[in-house]
């Protein structure tokens, strides 16, 4: 999908998944219980990253209950991309969604120009226009998320940022020292992992919580659709410089985002391991490059990996991303009481379900979830929650378990890679650094892995078996 197609229809996604339209409806009936009219109770957001999900995170937050919340500053690595999320989300169109939202935005929106920065440097600016206790939204791909959280921790600044949030060692344990020092400063930090905020999953983790399921010996979670994304890319055209365009096309790229793998799966392993209360130690897998074509990325087209958890349990995580190749986008997870439905449909739509036995039989159903209306969109009741624990000074740090689920993706598409048995402590403690110095990159910068004669380097799996990819 290119980048007009995403940004256009992602408008309608976000309005709808921001829940806005129940939240305009409860501020009309006066239902909202708790409203900060003063313009000292206004959160002020910066955006960093203002794409896709940076602009639908902007819109969950200016739609909370507990607001205001008011937009401020904005970075981006390209003008056009501040442009259209500005326009996205202050523009009135025709349909019901957008009117709602134009009206709620319009005074929640103050990005002048001179707050508005172009450049790797510019999150620091647009930071610069915080003061503590206001909220920094991290939404670039992820190789950016380390040196962007730390300059927020410095700045006393409540994080809300998208997940995956690292693609290696080096900067999961950075990540860590620096959520530290995020707790030791009491800021909250909401990660983008909503599946935890979807009511059916957070129905089923508590009845699993309660022994419904009896112990967990079994999950199966899988991802298995067509090319979505920049998964796939051809090679570079030359224009716009070879960093950007491997930016703008972050799912190609290992460094950017870890890949289809890391970037697409994170979800459905997280909520599988929440599910299951425990990070898995090993994993072996395979994958490969089928209809390759002109695509020269550095992702397989399907993945199969084994974790294997301490105490013996299997998590089976099957992608692909593959044209006419069967569909299931599910979870399901299998327990010595009975088994259950996770995920029925991406990645965490409900209603999730328990049965007695190991089948889902309809016949065998003993629970189902029931999700309120007006709390159907996982986004918005993550930023409720993340508000609600900011207005009230409840702990609020989901920054652990943001980094070991991108840990445990990255140990998943490693045992791909390399096809090799990989422990999480392999990759917790790996000194491989994907992206090294990219704090100190300009436009100018070149990018970490360079085309030559056509073609990035892939995974070469049992052949190269130290690292991900031949360098
Ligand atoms: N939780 C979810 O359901 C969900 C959904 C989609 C995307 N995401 C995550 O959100 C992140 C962004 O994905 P997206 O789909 O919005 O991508 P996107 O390409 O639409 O947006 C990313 C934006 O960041 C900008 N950018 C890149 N590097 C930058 C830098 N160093 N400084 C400033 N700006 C920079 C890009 O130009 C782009 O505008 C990814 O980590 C992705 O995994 C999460």
């Amino acid at each position: 999908m290119n980048y007009i197609d995403r940004t256009s229809s992602s408008r309608r996604e976000f309005l709808k998944q921001s829940g806005r339209v129940a939240a305009a409806t409860a501020v009309a009936a006066g239902a909202v219980p708790h409203v900060h009219a003063a313009e000292n109770n206004t959160l002020h957001v910066a955006l960093i990253g203002c794409g896709f999900r940076g602009t639908g995170a902007v819109a969950n937050a200016l739609a909370v209950r507990r607001g205001p919340v008011k937009l401020v500053a904005m970075n981006d690595v390209f003008s056009n991309r501040i442009d259209t999320s500005l326009r996205n989300l202050t523009r009135a169109v025709e349909a019901r969604y957008d009117r709602l939202a134009h009206e709620g935005y319009e005074s929640q929106i103050d990005v002048p120009d001179e707050q508005q920065f172009v450049g790797f440097d510019g999150y620091k600016k647009a930071m610069d226009c915080l003061k503590p206790g206001d909220i920094a939204i991290l939404a670039t791909p992820p190789a950016f998320r380390w040196a962007h959280f730390d300059y927020a921790v410095s700045k006393g600044l409540h994080v809300f940022m998208e997940k995956p949030l690292t693609v290696d060692g080096p900067t999961s344990r950075r990540m860590l020292e620096t959520g530290k020092q995020a707790a030791a400063k009491n800021l909250k930090v909401g990660v983008g992992l909503m599946s935890r905020h979807a009511r059916n999953l957070q129905q089923l983790h508590q009845r699993v919580r309660d022994g419904e399921l009896g112990d967990i010996f079994l999950m199966r979670a899988y991802r298995m659709h067509g090319p979505g994304g920049s998964v796939f890319s051809e090679p570079w055209p030359g224009s716009p410089s070879e960093l950007l365009w491997q930016i703008q096309r972050f799912h190609s790229f290992i460094w950017a985002s870890g890949g289809v793998y890391s970037d697409f799966y994170i979800h459905i392993i997280d909520h599988c391991c929440w599910m299951k209360n425990a990070w898995p130690v090993t994993a072996q897998g395979l994958g490969g490059r089928h209809y390759r074509g002109s695509w020269v990325d550095q992702n397989f087209d399907s993945y199969a990996v084994e974790y294997t958890f301490a105490d013996g349990a299997k998590l089976y995580l099957n992608g692909r991303c593959m044209p006419g190749a069967h569909f299931n986008f599910s979870s399901q997870l299998h327990g010595t009481k009975g088994c259950a439905i996770a995920s029925r449909a991406n990645d965490c739509g409900g209603p999730s379900s328990i049965f007695s036995g190991q089948t889902f039989d309809s016949s065998k159903r003993i629970w189902q979830s029931e999700t309120p209306p007006d709390e159907s969109s996982p986004y918005q009741n993550h930023w409720e929650a993340l508000i609600d624990a900011i207005r009230d000074d409840r702990p609020f740090n989901e920054l652990q378990e943001g980094v070991m689920a991108s840990v445990v993706s990255s140990l998943g598409r490693k045992a791909a890679h390399t096809a090799r048995e990989v422990t999480l402590d392999d990759v917790l403690n790996s000194p491989e650094e994907y992206a090294p110095g990219l704090d100190q990159w300009t436009m100018d910068s070149p990018p970490p892995v360079q085309m030559k004669d056509g073609r990035y380097p892939v995974p070469m799996p049992g052949l190269v078996t130290d690292r991900e990819y031949p360098m």
